[in-house]
């Protein structure tokens, strides 16, 4: 088997008393599209924060493609080659489409803020924005500044952001949250077709997306994951459907009969 995206072994997160990363052990193979679900506040956002370095664990490690990165600092990891997207929007309102996406490629390919000035030189920059920009259909509106955009725009814009760094670990944190039934499906397509050959690792409350878009799905309940397998097997999971109880709607998308 070859070396995992991510290794994640012994997970602990503590703020003052509270414990709320409680022994999470995950394995992601390269290329697997992985989803985390669970109840709110079971920890899936802090799972998310000490995988990409914005929280260090309390105990435990995190080790990407063979290499320990647990205790480095977020833009190191990044730089390593994990980029994630945030729950709540995290886009340059400010700047057009073009330039956010820009930021991001400018990043993965290592230019620091001076270069900005010379950009419209950087024809590879210019290149590789506008490839991404039709990847998630927005090139129609690259001069659009990103606050003007209808809100399903704005989140796509973001998932356009989280992959231009050409990282090839892409952990999206409820990209769909908020959106129609239809720009849903648009933004799981998007998402399918932005992270071709990448390894995805997403937190999702639409269950209809989990089941669509993931290989694997592991369940986080009180910071713990208490099932972690195929969509199927997740889906007949007495642990599982217990843990959803009370929850009609979560019951029925998991495929149990309310
Ligand atoms: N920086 C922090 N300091 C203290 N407590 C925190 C911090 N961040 C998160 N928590 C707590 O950790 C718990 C888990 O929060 P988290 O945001 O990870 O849940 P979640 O599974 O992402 O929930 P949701 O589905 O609502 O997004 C919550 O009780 C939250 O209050
Ligand atoms: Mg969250």
């Amino acid at each position: 088997m070859s070396t995992p995206a991510l290794e994640i072994a012994g997970l602990h997160k503590k703020f003052g008393p509270a414990h709320i990363i409680r022994g999470v052990d995950l394995t992601i193979a390269k290329g697997e599209r992985h989803a985390i679900i669970g109840p709110n506040g079971a920890g899936k956002s802090t799972l998310f924060n000490l995988i990409s370095g914005y929280f260090q664990p309390s105990e435990g490690s995190v080790t990407m493609n063979g290499a320990p990165i647990s205790g480095l600092p977020a833009f190191e990891i990044n730089r390593r080659g994990l980029s994630r997207s945030f729950q709540v929007s995290n886009i340059f309102a400010n700047m057009t489409v073009r330039e956010n996406v820009r930021c991001g490629v400018l990043h993965s390919m290592g230019y620091g803020y001076s270069f900005w000035r010379n950009i419209g030189n950087l024809r590879s920059v210019q290149e590789k924005t506008a490839e991404i920009l039709e990847k998630v259909e927005l090139l129609d509106k690259a001069h659009v500044p990103a606050a003007l955009l209808p809100y399903a725009d704005q989140r796509t814009l973001e998932i356009a952001v989280t992959i231009a760094g050409g990282a090839d670990v892409i952990l999206l944190d409820e990209p769909t949250a908020g959106m129609s039934h239809s720009e849903t499906d648009r933004a799981v397509a998007l998402i399918r077709k932005a992270t071709e050959g990448k390894t995805l690792l997403i937190v999702e409350h639409d269950m209809g997306v989990v089941f669509d878009l993931a290989d694997t799905i592991s369940v986080l309940v009180y910071g713990e994951i208490i099932a972690s397998g195929k969509p199927e097997d997740i889906r007949g999971n007495p642990k599982v459907r217990e843990a959803y109880l009370g929850d009609e709607a979560d019951q029925q998308a998991i495929g149990g009969a309310a």
